[in-house]
């Protein structure tokens, strides 16, 4: 099986490309497929793509936080009809790495947190093998356990923070600066623990062949990323890279929790290699997405914030108190806009950990900069009270005129544009200064805003095919995968701009590792990472093989680092806008309106873009009002495990969102000039309603969700 490309990569400088398709409306290439049930997930395949008499698989899950298997009854389990095997640690194949404690499953008997994998069912059919899980009896020893966020445990310091980010920072002198302030805000915000539910709960097919003598896994597994699954999950199971191949077609959605391998994955896998060949499917159930699949640290937010009168930052302090897992470290980067965003000489930031007895929180749209910025912004927002500046106004005051973080210029830094540009839409001109000063009938009615910012990412480590058809057609591949953003189709527009042909001349092929490799849909980063590998792939092919090359042809290329790209910091930016109307009896809230304005580099194409900023301004609503996993402390589980109890915002709730961009283009950041759009509409938007709530009604909650019985008075 040959990995990835036919040839190494080529380095090749790019330019930024003539844009015809680009910044054009596109139908989704991929429309068609989906809406007509066509498209295949994870474990839908079947025998055309080898997926034969498959056998499928249920997970057993603890019912402890902490503690030890001391016996799995198997008896009953395997007496149902259709059950053929159970594995549980005693019995699984071993794995040749164990080093990471999410993934190494059925290895021990230790417990690491409530949910975890301890068994594995194997049987002919989904509903025999369900059956057969519920009748395997686990013993568990209990062991005493900590699963509650609280200020007074979170006091371990991780080396580093997500992805790889200094864990503090420390400039100027905080304290003195405080002390020497005219106007001091110090406030404590808290987030909620929040579960990524996208459309599709995670699934894995997976499959044992022998090849040249060689153990081959293949895997159709619901990622974010086909190359990074291969990267985890090989060296555990004593392969190389090359013996496992990872494909996903079509992936509905993941918000982050497909971002990386979880432990579902490893479950296939090795239950696959017990069954002498045959498949196995393993779909994880959306309860079981709430103990395994990943989610967002609850986080607690300490800010002090010092201005001159007139509303000029002199100091800001974020220290960060959220939760890791025993099991593994995820360390979430919720200071990390702070150290950015604002001008201020002086500026200190901390995260700290409870490491806890609990699943291990991983990344969630806009991991960090999301929790982080409704801490920051709300602050912002009593800032401006306490000094007796409109909001706007505030922001505007403190734009630093160099990267606070690196001290390097901005590339492109258009909060202010946002800003201004957001006001004049939204009729913020009109809005009375006071709290609490609008009424309707029964309502009160107040708006809010809120500044957005989101790193731009490239990720090194991704290569491109091109190959020449027949008939001026173009076969063009990389191993990215579309979870339902639109990658398939803007990747096809920047393939036909670059190699100055129609997208209908482009097949794009994708999601398999087959194809050169590819990173993971994750960062924002998707879109300016392939897209610039497949035009340094088109450029290098027109200088090898010119504009009319023979049939067969092909080149494969990644974009060679650019040095001018280490003056500047890249960042995007917005400015959300919120209506809030709170029931003076009833304190029930709605947001009538919810406008994002945005300066993301050029669009690639304005209906899969706007979809993203829509959908992450309703994801940022969703947050501000509904979504809140209650962990019980008690006993370690996330009761709230389902859709009934986790609320996410439904039709009813999503009144007028809508989203808008500035007219740019970034060509410093990528040749399509685009920045990355997955995750920005996401941020400052909570913050953006709890300001309007607080503006309505004069009651300022410093958590989210937002809900009625904080704002009716007792
Ligand atoms: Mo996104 S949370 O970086 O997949």
């Amino acid at each position: 099986m040959s990995h990835s490309a036919d040839s190494a990569p080529v380095e090749q400088r790019t330019r930024p490309i003539q844009v015809r398709s680009v910044g054009r409306h596109l139908d989704r290439v991929d429309g068609h497929a989906k809406v007509t049930g066509r498209a295949t997930y994870a474990v839908e395949h079947r025998d055309g793509d080898g997926i034969v008499d498959p056998l499928h698989a249920w997970l057993v899950q603890s019912t402890v936080a902490k503690g030890q298997v001391v016996g799995v009854d198997t008896a009953t389990a395997l007496a149902h009809p259709g059950v053929l095997a159970v594995l549980d640690h005693t019995n699984a194949p071993r794995l040749a790495d164990r080093q990471n404690g999410e993934l190494a499953i059925l290895q021990g008997p230790e417990i690491h947190f409530r949910g975890q994998v301890v068994a594995v069912v194997l049987a002919e059919t989904p509903e025999a093998a369900r059956e057969g899980a519920a009748l395997v009896h686990v013993s568990q020893e209990a062991e005493d356990h900590e699963a509650e966020l609280r200020e007074d445990n979170a006091t371990y310091r991780p080396e580093k923070v997500n992805p790889a980010m200094e864990t503090d920072t420390d400039e100027g002198d905080v304290d003195a600066a405080l002390a020497a302030a005219d106007v001091v805000v110090e406030q404590t915000y808290r987030t909620a623990y929040e579960h990524n539910n996208p459309l599709e709960p995670h699934a894995t097919t997976a499959r044992w062949d022998e090849e040249d003598g060689r153990e081959v896994l293949s895997l159709f597994d619901s990622t974010q990323g086909v190359h990074g699954v291969v990267q985890a999950i090989a060296p555990m199971l004593g392969l190389e890279a090359e013996q496992v191949r990872v494909r996903a077609p079509y992936v509905g959605g993941g918000f982050g929790s497909k971002g990386e391998a979880h432990a579902h994955v490893v479950a296939a896998a090795l239950a696959a290699r017990t069954t002498r060949g045959r498949p196995v499917k393993l779909a994880v159930t959306r309860q079981q997405m709430f103990a395994l699949t990943g989610y967002r640290t609850a986080t607690i937010s300490h800010f002090r914030l010092g201005a001159s009168a007139d509303g000029r930052l002199t100091a800001i302090e974020h220290r960060v108190q959220e939760q890791t897992s025993a099991a593994r470290e995820f360390a979430e980067q919720t200071a990390s806009p702070t150290r950015m965003l604002y001008a201020a000489p002086n500026r200190r930031t901390s995260h700290r950990l409870a490491v806890l007895d609990v699943a291990v929180p991983s990344w969630m749209r806009a991991p960090g900069e999301m929790p982080g910025m409704f801490a920051h912004e709300v602050a912002m927002d009593e800032l401006a009270e306490a000094c007796g500046l409109d909001p706007v106004e505030l922001r505007l005051r403190n734009e630093p005129d160099l990267d606070p973080e690196t001290g390097r210029p901005f590339n492109d830094r258009r909060l202010p544009d946002c800003l201004r540009r957001g006001a004049e839409r939204f009729g913020w001109a009109d809005r009375p200064a006071e709290a609490r000063a609008t009424q309707d009938g029964d309502w009160w009615v107040g708006t809010g805003v809120a500044a957005a910012t989101y790193p731009a990412m490239k990720q090194p480590g991704n290569a491109a095919r091109v190959r020449a058809l027949d008939g001026g057609r173009y076969t063009v591949s990389i191993g990215s995968v579309d979870i339902g953003t639109g990658a398939r189709t803007v990747l096809t527009q920047v393939a036909a701009d670059a190699l100055g042909v129609e997208p209908a001349s482009i097949d794009l092929e994708i999601a398999d590792t087959r194809l050169p490799s590819a990173t993971v849909a994750g960062g924002s980063s998707g879109t300016s990472s392939w897209g610039t590998a497949v035009v340094a792939a088109a450029q290098r092919f027109r200088t090898d093989h010119g504009d009319d090359p023979a049939p067969g042809v092909a080149t494969v290329a990644s974009a060679a680092e650019d040095p001018e790209a280490e003056k500047y910091a890249f960042h995007s930016f917005g400015a959300v806008f919120a209506e809030a109307r709170v029931h003076r009896w009833t304190g029930e809230i709605r947001v009538p309106r919810l406008h994002g304005v945005y300066s993301v580099g050029r669009v690639v194409n304005p209906t899969t873009a706007r979809s993203q900023l829509v959908g992450g301004l309703v994801m940022g609503l969703s947050a501000a009002l509904f979504e809140e996993s209650w962990r019980d402390p008690r006993f370690g589980h996330v009761v709230t495990q389902d859709l009934a109890t986790y609320h996410v915002a439904s039709h009813a709730d999503v009144l007028d969102v809508d989203a808008e961009w500035l007219e740019e283009s970034d060509e410093a950041f990528t040749p399509m000039g685009s920045r990355g759009i997955g995750e920005i509409g996401i941020v400052g938007t909570a913050a953006a309603v709890a300001n309007a709530v607080h503006h309505a009604t004069g009651v300022r909650v410093r958590s989210i969700p937002v809900t009625a019985d904080q704002l009716v008075s007792p």
